[in-house]
């Protein structure tokens, strides 16, 4: 079951929020495609997407560490080097074994994005806001 955005997992940052929200969005197009026939192509996409989405979202947090010293940014990024490492042998698996992973990752996801977004992202609000970033 897809979950959408709520607001008690906004880090106060504009430009953040709309991005988790964005990840959120495809997470809910895979899943809303998977009970519609003649998909393969479309599935591909957003896969595709979702992993540079991820990507590109992690490097925007990971620049704002490194741009205020943030002082959890070591464990911090060790999370997202474990998902990306996660999402690689996801795709490994969708290659060889075709949608029937998906509903697997999907829950996988949103269950890592929803416990990362309450328990590390919101730890660097108060650096982010103190820096001027909001
Ligand atoms: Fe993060």
């Amino acid at each position: 079951m897809p979950i959408s955005w709520s607001d008690d997992w906004s880090v106060n940052v504009k430009e953040i929020d709309a991005q988790h929200q964005t990840f959120l969005k495809i997470l809910a197009s895979i899943a809303e495609l998977l009970y519609r026939p003649e998909r393969a192509e479309e599935l591909d996409d957003l896969m595709r997407q979702l992993e540079s989405y991820m990507l590109y979202h992690f490097a925007t947090e990971e620049r704002y560490f490194d741009e205020f010293d943030y002082e959890l940014a070591e464990e911090h990024k060790a999370e997202h080097r474990d998902l990306a490492a996660q999402v690689l042998k996801y795709k490994t698996r969708y290659k060889s074994e075709g949608d029937s992973i998906l509903p697997e990752v999907i829950d996988f996801l949103e269950d890592w994005l929803v416990d990362h977004l309450a328990t590390q992202d919101k730890k660097y609000t108060r650096c982010f806001n103190e820096h001027g970033l909001f």
